[in-house]
């Protein structure tokens, strides 16, 4: 029996036109099995993928789709409706619910209450991969995280279209989990500072350039509950990408499993596996900058298994491994869509330059930035830094940073070279 952690809360659950809205099905009964109570609003193109009669017997209630029911204004108004429930929850949320709700368009049932509620929203956003990561969707995005507007997902993986990356709607119980997560804290969204300035666009040496970030380690499974990782933190690749930002770059940070909150006005793409990571980069290029500070994993397990391996007597399995792509060394050498300025990190425990000098050579990038990793030094998952600067020229040592202010340093750098095109 789940355990009623939704009990006397309510949910207003907008559903978009998706595929995914098959999905919306399942997580409604999953509110209803929590405890939770679920209205449903059910925009025009919802209603080709999952019936207003399913959903009303999955919920209990009356489905809305109509801002100009008269009957309904009678039963409940629609500002009553997006204020009722305890949190606003849109699943799938299309391009167009999320390009709507980012401009304060309110021509339908949905997006007037995504307006008119004074409650937290959670979307958990479905789209083919190229919508989402179109630079007018990943705006919009950044214009409702900064709106206070919560997320989940999506997911990379395969897509009903066949193409592949993120844009899947997250599992209805990852959403679920989101849902409880949301109505932790208060609930009631005070009311905005009508006197506040709106918040503005950076300008900056990198306005009007995309840069692309990898970062953290990646998890390359074993079984569905094991896997091989490392010890990155991810902190020196998030603190690039605020760097990045601050400069006025508009940023995609593409992150292994890290413990660190999405930065405010980046795209993040969240991964597990050096694939995926591969996958990602792939999709978010054309960039003007793409630096590699990822952990990525050097070698996957070769099979992985489809189920939990079991203590078979003694038998111990074997884990044979296999090589993993290496996205820097690629990217370098892309034969079409290589960024103008392409920079590895190079993490090494012994004759750092040296090997870092080499490496730059092998991989085919531009700038190898690299840092001593041995325990002694405590850069792996520590807040400081000791980084060489390493490129044709020769080799600058920055002094012993912050890793937020090497990010910084290192970013002026670079936005100096792409300004000069050398
Ligand atoms: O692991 P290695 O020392 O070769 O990593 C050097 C650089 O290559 C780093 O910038 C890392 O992000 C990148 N890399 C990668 N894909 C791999 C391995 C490393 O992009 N499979």
């Amino acid at each position: 029996m789940a355990q009623p952690v939704l009990q006397g809360r309510s949910i207003l659950l907008a559903i978009g036109g998706g595929i995914a809205a098959y999905k919306s099905a399942e997580l409604v009964r999953l509110i209803r099995k929590a405890g939770g109570d679920v209205r449903v609003i059910l925009t025009r193109a919802g209603s080709q993928f999952v019936t207003p009669l399913t959903l009303a017997g999955l919920t209990g209630n009356k489905v809305q789709e109509d801002l100009f029911s008269l009957t309904d204004e009678v039963e409940m108004g629609h500002i009553e409706l997006s204020r009722a429930a305890d949190l606003v929850v849109v699943a799938p949320a299309t391009a167009d619910l999320m390009a709507k709700a980012a401009n304060g368009l309110a021509n339908d049932l949905a997006s007037t209450a995504l307006l008119a509620t004074d409650k937290r929203i959670l979307m958990a956003p479905a789209m083919n991969v190229r919508m989402w990561l179109h630079p007018a969707t990943q705006r919009n995005l950044e214009t409702l995280k900064r709106d206070g507007v919560r997320f989940v997902g999506p997911d990379a993986g395969e897509m009903a279209c066949g193409e592949f990356g993120p844009g899947r709607m997250a599992e209805p119980a990852t959403i679920l989990e989101a849902i409880v997560e949301a109505l932790a804290g208060p609930t009631v969204i005070p009311m905005p500072d009508w006197q506040a300035p709106a918040a503005a666009a950076i300008t900056g040496p990198l306005s009007g350039r995309h840069v692309l970030i990898t970062a953290g380690p990646t998890h390359e499974p074993i079984d569905p509950v094991r896997y091989i990782a490392n010890r990155s933190s991810g902190k020196q690749g998030y603190a690039l990408a605020d760097a990045a930002r601050a400069l006025g770059a508009r940023v995609t940070l593409v992150s292994g499993p890290v413990a660190l909150p999405d930065p405010p006005g980046i795209a993040v793409i969240r991964v597990e596996t050096a694939r995926q990571m591969d996958e990602a980069v792939e999709q978010a290029l054309p960039a003007d900058l793409a630096i590699f500070a990822a952990a990525v994993a050097d070698w996957r397990v070769e099979d992985e298994a489809g189920q939990k391996l079991k203590k078979d007597g003694n038998a111990i399995p074997p884990l044979r491994l296999t090589e993993n792509p290496d996205i820097l060394a690629r990217i370098a050498r892309h034969p079409t869509r290589r960024p103008p300025l392409v920079v590895g990190f190079a993490a090494e425990t012994e004759t750092v330059i040296a090997h870092a000098t080499a490496k730059r050579l092998r991989k085919g990038c531009d700038i190898i930035v690299a840092n001593d990793v041995s325990p002694a030094s405590g850069v792996m998952g520590g807040d400081r830094n000791i980084v060489h600067v390493i490129d044709a020229a020769g080799v600058a040592t920055l002094p012993d940073m912050a890793k937020a202010e090497v990010a910084a340093a290192l970013m002026q750098r670079f936005a100096g070279r792409l300004r000069s095109g050398a």
